[in-house]
């Protein structure tokens, strides 16, 4: 079975979706991941989005993995080092919305996650789950809220991942920045699919989130 959650940033996808997929005991997979590692490598080496050739080889060298280490937690790999962390900062966020807009990226990293989720039971999370990479999936829901919500939001998470304070106005620009970006694209923007349940989590809790996912499904 493949359950597909996409929706903006900040909305709380990947704790809902990591939630949903722990209940059902389900795989998980977070697309977003993928696209800012990808970011991460072009970042470190110097590559811009519109150096074509360079692109091409970048996406032949990189190699993404996803392991859960001994205490059950998620890793993220690039290669053979652990960025989990590394790609969780303001600028990765930005970068690897201005890579998500070019073709030849999304084409590889579909094909990476058609391959990872193929006969097993999953629940995928991203901004174009249920419309561009999985329209055959079981179950989709979108999420949304307000966007202050959302920056208040991230600024806690980001808070709890990298130990740092950040100001929530900065953040709501980068969200709106990014909003913008995700939305306009050419290539597979973010939008509800037509099938997608859509739910506002603006006033409702992560639990009330889960559940009520969860009661769609079982
Ligand atoms: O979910 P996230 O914030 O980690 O995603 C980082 C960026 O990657 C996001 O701004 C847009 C892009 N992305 C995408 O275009 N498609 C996906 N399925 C997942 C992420």
């Amino acid at each position: 079975m493949l359950i597909t959650i996409d929706g903006p940033s900040g909305v709380g996808k990947g704790t809902v979706a990591r939630a949903v997929s722990s209940k059902l005991n389900f795989n998980y997979l977070d697309s977003g991941a993928m696209y800012r590692a990808l970011a991460l490598y072009a970042d470190l080496n110097n590559i811009k989005e519109n150096d074509d050739l360079k692109l091409k080889k970048l996406l032949i060298d990189i190699h993404i993995q996803f392991v859960t280490d001994e205490e059950g937690e998620d890793r993220v790999f690039l290669n053979t080092d652990d960025v989990t962390e590394d790609i969780r900062t303001n600028e990765i966020s930005i970068l690897a919305s201005k890579y998500a807009g070019i073709e030849l990226v999304r084409n590889v990293l579909r094909e990476m996650q058609k391959r990872l989720v193929k006969n097993k039971n999953y629940v995928t999370e991203g901004r174009d789950m249920g419309t561009y990479v999985f329209p055959e999936a079981d179950y989709k829901f979108y999420l949304d809220a307000d966007p202050m919500v959302r920056a208040d939001r991230r600024a806690l998470q980001l808070t709890e991942t990298l130990g740092m304070k950040f100001k929530t106005e900065k953040i709501l620009d980068e969200i709106n920045q990014r909003d913008t970006l995700d939305k306009t694209r050419k290539i597979c923007p973010l939008h509800p699919a037509d099938d997608a349940i859509i739910i506002d989590t603006t006033d409702l809790s992560v639990n009330d989130v889960v559940n009520n996912v969860i009661e769609r499904i079982v």
